[in-house]
């Protein structure tokens, strides 16, 4: 059975990675330091697979911590790094907070990952570093613009320095993935998104608004150039895209010294209008949806060309949007249960 430390195991796509590993046949070694989870993931977790997952608590920015869990699994043969901090606004603000966080991260867990002569690797990269695109659906090749915020900015310098690292000669094999926007939750409604506070994304904002813990819910923007006026994402099932993290690592087993960058997305665009009302008419539920301002920062449109994805890593999504939606509405349930 492989070893595989998982960074930031206990978040969102992490969690969904841990568990999807296991169905797999791979040992999960978790790293969390709950900066933006919490502890009963790992009991969601346990809940699932059967077995309480090897967990480690700290900060991936502590090199001691990180050579002592290392130290500990000299069996480790490969890492999916997600630990980060993923606030667009928040790193506007605290741009500093973002750049120790996200890129001191990475270059500790590559700098034990070569002293261990650990040479698998998978990086969690964002659709954020192509900006708005001039094409669609956006392919892997597209420009990169300059980024939108530091934390933008942040995923392109990770990415590059995969890039300068396996160009030196350092014989890593290494996945980068370019999440659309995951949502949904494991159909257990065991684990799935934990917002801290008032919630930034989507699907979060719509599930408590539809348990009564937020008001209404607010469009940003219905006067884009788009056929319903609101903005198009490629929304992505969290299941689909831990298993896309499964074929990577498979990949990275069988091509030694090679540098990818794979985008994760269902290929196709959704507006924020069909995602409310899909949500309206998967769970019979009414929303209180109004019609608001532009929020700063965001793109008209992007959706993902799955294509290389599905050629070469051999991943196509299975669940769709619908899919996604109950399921995440059943986590939402479950969780207000737990309150
Ligand atoms: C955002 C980040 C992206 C990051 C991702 C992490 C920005 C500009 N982009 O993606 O870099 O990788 O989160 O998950 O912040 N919307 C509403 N009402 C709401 C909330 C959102 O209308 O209450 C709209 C947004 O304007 C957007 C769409 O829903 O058009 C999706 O928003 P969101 O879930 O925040 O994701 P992104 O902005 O695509």
């Amino acid at each position: 059975m492989k070893s595989i430390l998982v960074t930031g195991g206990a978040g969102f796509i992490g969690s969904h990675t841990v568990v999807e590993l296991h169905h797999a046949g791979y040992l999960p070694i978790i790293i969390d330091d709950f900066s933006n989870s919490h502890p009963k993931v790992l009991e969601g977790i346990e809940e699932i697979i059967g077995q309480a997952p090897i967990f480690y608590e700290g900060d991936c920015k502590n090199p001691i911590f990180l050579r002592s869990v290392l130290d500990q699994h000299p069996e480790l043969e490969g890492c999916i790094h997600f630990a980060a901090f993923k606030a667009v606004g928040e790193s506007v603000e605290n741009p500093l907070k973002y750049y120790h966080n996200n890129i001191g991260s990475l270059a500790n867990i590559l700098s034990e990952m070569n002293r261990k002569e650990i040479h698998q690797l998978v990086f969690s990269s964002s659709c954020t570093v192509y900006g708005q695109p001039t094409k669609l659906p956006v392919e892997e090749g597209a420009n990169i613009h300059s980024a939108n915020s530091p934390y933008g900015y942040t995923k392109q310098v990770c990415e590059q320095m995969i890039r300068d690292l396996q160009s030196s000669g350092t014989p890593i094999s290494s996945v980068i993935l370019r999440y659309f926007n995951p949502i949904g939750a494991h159909s257990s409604g065991k684990i799935g998104e934990l917002p801290l506070g008032t919630p930034d994304n989507l699907v979060p904002f719509i599930t408590q608004s539809a348990a009564g813990i937020r008001g209404g819910l607010t469009i940003f923007g219905s006067d884009y150039s788009t056929p319903d006026g609101t903005c198009i994402r490629d929304y992505i099932h969290v299941v689909d895209l831990a298993k896309a993290h499964v074929s990577a690592l498979k990949w990275t087993s069988k091509n030694p010294s090679k540098c990818e960058a794979f985008n994760i997305g269902t290929g196709e665009g959704k507006s924020v209008r069909e995602v409310i009302d899909t949500f309206q008419k998967v769970n019979g539920i009414e929303l209180n949806v109004k019609l608001g301002e532009r929020r700063l920062g965001d793109v008209e449109q992007i959706y993902a060309s799955g294509e290389k994805a599905r050629q070469v890593l051999n991943w196509e999504p299975e669940l769709s949007l619908a899919d996604a939606l109950a399921d995440a509405w059943c986590w939402q349930q479950n969780l207000s249960l737990q309150e």
